[in-house]
C-alpha cells in the first residue's frame, strides 16, 4: 500500500520564496511508486490551501493563479484525525508523513512541528525543542559552548538593553571579538539582516539594521576560514556526507551572493586535505547529536585559515532544497540520489 505524503510550502517567513523553490523540488522527486502525494501551501499571509496543480508552478507562486486547483483545508490537532480537514465538506483525509519543506520562521523553528506533534501526524526533520534550538542563533551558541564545540566568540543582547545602554555594550562586544563583527539577528535566515562590521560606526549601522528583523541579535568575532557544510541523516546513528565548500561572489556568503548573484562557486568535495574533512564530518555528527537533531540537518563551518581549527557556524534543519542546494547535491556525491534521499527522510520520520 502507497502511503500518502503531505508536503508543505511557502508560509509566513521571509524565506516564504526558497521554500516554494525547495519545495517543486522536493515534490516532483518523490518515488511516485510508493507515496501518493498531497501538497499544501501556507500563503504569506497564513491562509492553509490544498493544491492539486503542478509543482512546476509554486516558484514565484504562480500556484496561486488558478483557484480550481486551491482548496481549503486544515492539519488537524486532534491525533484521532491523524491528517487534514478539507473545510468545504468537513471531510478528513489521512494522511501517513508530513514533509514540511519551510524556511525560517513559523516553519523551520519549532512551531509546525509542534502543530504536527500534537497531530501525532509523523513528519521530516528535527522536533519542536531541536527546531527551536538550531533557529536562534544565540541559543544554539550557548548549546554549542556548553557542549564544547568550537566557534567564533560571539555576544548577544536584545533591543531594551541595546536601547538603555548602548555604548557599554558595544565598546564591550569590540574589546571582546576585535574587529571585523559579525553582526546578526538572532532569528533569521538566508543571510537576511547580517553585516559585517569594520569600525565601532558600522556596527551601530549593523545592530540598527539587524534589529529590524528580530528584537534579539548576535555578534561575532569573524572568522577568516574557508566555509564549509556537511549535510547529515539520520535519527539515532546519523550518518555525515562528503564535505562541501562554498566560495562566496561577495565578501561574504550574503543574500546576494545565495540567490541573486549566481557567481558563488560550490565545490564538492571541499578543497581541503582528507583528515581535515573526515575531521569536519565527525564534527558535523557531534553537532547534530548535541543539538538534538534528527532526521536531517545541514550544519555549516569555518575552517580557519590560520590554524586549521573546525569552527561551527550554524546547523539549518530545513536546508534548501533546490536540485542544485548543498544539501541533496552532497548526499548525491555520498551515493544517495535525490529521490533515495526523500525515500530515506520519509522514513526517517515514520520510525521516530
Ligand atoms: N563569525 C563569522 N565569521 C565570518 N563569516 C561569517 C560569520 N558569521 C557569518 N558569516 C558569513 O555570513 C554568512 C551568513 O551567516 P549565517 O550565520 O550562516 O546566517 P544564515 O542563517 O542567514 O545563513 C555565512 O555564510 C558567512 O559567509
Ligand atoms: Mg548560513
Amino acid at each position: 500500500m502507497k502511503k500518502k505524503v503531505l508536503v508543505l510550502f511557502g508560509g509566513v517567513s521571509s524565506e516564504h520564496e526558497v521554500s516554494l523553490c525547495s519545495a517543486s523540488s522536493v515534490i516532483s522527486r518523490i518515488p511516485t511508486d510508493r507515496y501518493e502525494i498531497r501538497t499544501m501551501g501556507i500563503t504569506k499571509d497564513g491562509r492553509f490551501l490544498l493544491y492539486s496543480g503542478d509543482p512546476a508552478l509554486l516558484p514565484e507562486g504562480r500556484w496561486l493563479e488558478d483557484e480550481s486547483k486551491l482548496e481549503d483545508a486544515v492539519i488537524s490537532c486532534d491525533r484521532s484525525h491523524h491528517g487534514i480537514i478539507h473545510l468545504a465538506t468537513c471531510e478528513i483525509e489521512y494522511i501517513d508523513v508530513v514533509f514540511p519543506v519551510l524556511h525560517g520562521k513559523n516553519g523551520e523553528d519549532g512551531t509546525m512541528q509542534g502543530l504536527l506533534e500534537i497531530s501525532g501526524i509523523p513528519y521530516v526533520g528535527c522536533d519542536t525543542a531541536s527546531s527551536a534550538i538550531c533557529m536562534d542563533k544565540a541559543v544554539t551558541n550557548a548549546m554549542a559552548d556548553f557542549s564544547g564545540i568550537p566557534q567564533a566568540k560571539w555576544t548577544a543582547f536584545n533591543k531594551n538593553a541595546y536601547l538603555s545602554e548602548k555604548n557599554a555594550l558595544l565598546n564591550n562586544a569590540v574589546d571582546k571579538l576585535g574587529f571585523p563583527i559579525f553582526v546578526k539577528p538572532a532569528n533569521a535566515g538566508s543571510s537576511v539582516g547580517i553585516s559585517k562590521a569594520t569600525s565601532i560606526e558600522e556596527l551601530e549601522a549593523a545592530c540598527n539594521l539587524a534589529f529590524e528583523h528580530d528584537k534579539k541579535i548576535v555578534l561575532e568575532e569573524g572568522i577568516d576560514g574557508y566555509e564549509v557544510e556537511c549535510a547529515v541523516l539520520g535519527n539515532d546513528e546519523p550518518i555525515a556526507s562528503v564535505v562541501g565548500e562554498i566560495v562566496a561572489c561577495n565578501d561574504f556568503y550574503d543574500y546576494d551572493a545565495k540567490y541573486l548573484a549566481n557567481k558563488s562557486e560550490l565545490h564538492i568535495p571541499a578543497r581541503l586535505p582528507a583528515d581535515k574533512l573526515e575531521e569536519v564530518r565527525r564534527a558535523a555528527v557531534k553537532a547534530y547529536t548535541a543539538l538534538g537533531c534528527a532526521g536531517l540537518t545541514r550544519v555549516d563551518f569555518f575552517v580557519r585559515k590560520s590554524d586549521g581549527l573546525v569552527m561551527l557556524n550554524e546547523p539549518n534543519t530545513i536546508p534548501g532544497f533546490t536540485s542544485i542546494s548543498m544539501y541533496p547535491k552532497l548526499f548525491e556525491a555520498s551515493g544517495i540520489p535525490y529521490p533515495e534521499l526523500i525515500d530515506k527522510l520519509l522514513n526517517y520520520a515514520i520510525e521516530r
